[in-house]
């Protein structure tokens, strides 16, 4: 079967500059790029999420791992999920600080017993695994900080993406960074992962280590964006995924859950797989920054201004 790939690098407001866009554009082809690849060469689904995730969270540019946002004291605390769609298996980290790649650590626990670890649990396995100790903690985002507490936080998020000049802005952005993949042999995967809002509460749980914010099984996956509160309170990715397990198509179940959103004055956006090899991608926000692989051609959403796209 001809793979598919979907990724997203988070949604909100508009890039402040043509150049952020473009780089922002160059950044996802190349995760495009190197995992399509991957996939071509009979990678899993689940491999090639991990990898594809791993790569957005080397950016600095993305929130998740290094240039993750800071929360409210101060400190970084990252989230993340991998769920395999065959076996119907999620596993994910919650606030984790002080490692590179927190979507590791949520594969690791796909064949463990306990498959969700918080915090002090999550440090704990990290510590079990010799993960080397690492600072996430970027120039740009430790300035954003910087700004926010002398005006008190007073914006609900950080910024979608760290642009290289910090300027205040003028709007928040909501940033994450996800993967779903439809691999050679049928087989799909979606993970997700954040650095959360950014001056959230201390112990703030985001959607992307849940099953609201990332989803998939053998009919469907689906990894999201935005303002975490808000995708909790749709079950945006379960939803999608179970819309698609009882019959509908999947711009159907997009569509649908899409114009809930819109009557429920949401703030946020999704990328979508299912098993026929259809990529979807909806969105609330302003702006979904994500790119696909058709098999064909690579295409991207930075200018999208419709709510919801299916492509087959
Ligand atoms: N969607 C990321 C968060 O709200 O934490």
């Amino acid at each position: 079967m001809q793979p598919k790939l979907i990724i997203h690098g988070g949604a909100g407001s508009s890039l402040k500059t043509k150049e952020a866009s473009q780089a922002v554009r160059y950044s996802l082809y190349k995760v495009i790029e190197d995992i399509y690849s991957l996939l071509l060469n009979g990678a899993s689904a689940g491999e090639a999420v991990v990898r594809g995730c791993q790569l957005l969270e080397d950016d600095p540019r993305f929130n998740a791992g290094t240039g993750s946002v800071l929360q409210s004291d101060g400190q970084i605390r990252m989230s993340a999920a991998l769920m395999d769609g065959t076996q119907q298996r999620f596993s994910g980290v919650i606030n984790i600080s002080r490692v590179k790649n927190p979507i590791y650590l949520a594969k690791t626990l796909q064949d463990s017993a306990d498959r969700v670890l918080s915090d002090y649990g999550a440090a704990e396995l990290a510590r079990e695994l010799h993960t080397p100790t690492y600072n996430p903690l970027t120039e740009v985002r430790l300035k954003e900080w910087l700004q926010e507490r002398q005006e008190n936080f007073d914006r609900t998020m950080a910024d979608v993406v760290a642009e290289q000049e910090f300027v205040k802005p003028s709007e928040s952005g909501r940033g994450t960074i996800g993967v779903v993949a439809l691999d050679s042999q049928g087989h799909l995967a979606a993970g997700t992962s954040t650095g959360g809002k950014g001056f959230e509460r201390i112990g703030r749980v985001s959607d992307s280590a849940m099953p609201a914010g990332n989803y998939a099984n053998r009919k469907a996956g689906v990894s999201c964006t935005g303002i975490g509160e808000h995708i909790i309170d749709e079950c945006l990715a379960a939803k999608i995924v179970v819309r698609v397990t009882d019959g509908l198509s999947l711009r159907e179940a997009m569509a649908r859950s899409f114009t809930e959103a819109r009557e429920n004055d949401r703030d946020f956006a999704a990328i979508a797989l299912d098993y026929t090899g259809a990529i979807a991608y909806g969105k609330t926000s302003k702006t979904l920054l994500a790119a696909y692989h058709t098999g064909e051609q690579i295409g991207d959403t930075l200018e999208m201004v419709e709510d919801v796209q299916t492509i087959f």
